[in-house]
């Protein structure tokens, strides 16, 4: 699939979405945010002493496919570094507005714009738009998370991923774990929030494949054209149901996985 239909199919969902329309997997309560975090934390903790290395260092999170997610910013104002990526830029711009600073609503004060053709050796050669914030602990790219990007490499150490896994064709999952193996630090921690379909009673169970968002258990996560090629992630934990979904959800549950990017 080229960028540009991949682009137009989401660029469809977010005018629908932020004109108001079906929010779809949309998580505003920070009820849930919190109970996201009380998991995550437990895996990434944020450190605490101030003249600690690693503080001064900072831990840094990749959030791929991150739409306009709170839990972003939520993770920043945890003290994380972020870094975000979505293909479409109305999403990134509704991110941008959640770092807003409430003495300075010019945007042209709080982040800095740059655009870089950086493509490596892949035919993907569209140009990233890369968002920094003041701050230096905020970056969002506009740009397609499959596109290999060298100079991310070996850079996070983890990586919160809610619901993008499950909204990828089948057919781009080897090539997203390939650059999430890329840039996660050897012992990185990868969070991993996905939908489990739970069928109605007498329906076929077996729907993980029917489309996005696809059911995904441990077993889909790690075979080998996902997380398991290559031994290059460990199933560290399954978290169950990490939060309780809309009634428009009904036949879903939100479910917790941790994985560790190991050492080979
Ligand atoms: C199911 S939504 C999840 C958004 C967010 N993680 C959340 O849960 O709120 C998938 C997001 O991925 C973005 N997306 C889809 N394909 C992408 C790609 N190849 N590269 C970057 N972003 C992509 C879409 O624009 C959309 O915002």
């Amino acid at each position: 699939m080229s960028v540009v239909s991949k682009n137009n199919r989401w660029s469809t969902a977010w005018d629908d979405i932020l004109s108001g329309g079906n929010p779809r997997w949309k998580i505003s309560s920070e009820e849930c945010h919190n109970r996201a975090y009380e998991h995550f934390r437990r895996f990434v903790p944020v450190p605490i002493a101030e003249d600690d290395e690693e503080e001064k260092k900072g831990i840094s999170v990749f959030c791929p496919l991150a739409g306009d997610d709170p839990f972003v910013p939520l993770l920043y104002k945890k003290g994380y570094h972020v870094t975000a990526i979505d293909l479409v830029p109305e999403a990134i711009e509704a991110m941008k507005k959640q770092f807003g600073d409430d003495d300075d609503d010019d945007d042209s004060n709080i982040w800095t714009k740059k655009e870089s053709s950086s493509s490596d050796e892949d035919d993907n050669n569209d140009d990233d738009i890369i968002w920094t914030h003041k701050s230096g602990r905020v970056t969002l790219i506009v740009g397609d998370a499959l596109k290999k990007r060298s100079y991310l490499n070996n850079s996070f150490d983890a990586v919160y991923d809610k619901d993008s896994f499950g909204a990828l064709p089948i057919s781009m999952r080897k090539a997203f774990c390939s650059r999430i193996s890329e840039y996660t630090k050897i012992n990185g921690i990868v969070y991993l929030e996905c939908k489990l379909k739970q069928p109605a009673p007498g329906q076929d169970d077996d729907n993980g494949g029917q489309g996005p968002p696809f059911s995904l258990t441990r077993d889909d996560l790690m075979e080998n054209d996902n997380y398991g090629g290559s031994n290059k992630f460990e199933y560290v934990e399954g978290l169950g149901i990490v939060y309780e979904l809309a009634e428009n959800f009904a036949t879903m549950k939100q479910t917790g996985h941790v994985l560790r990017r190991c050492t080979k």
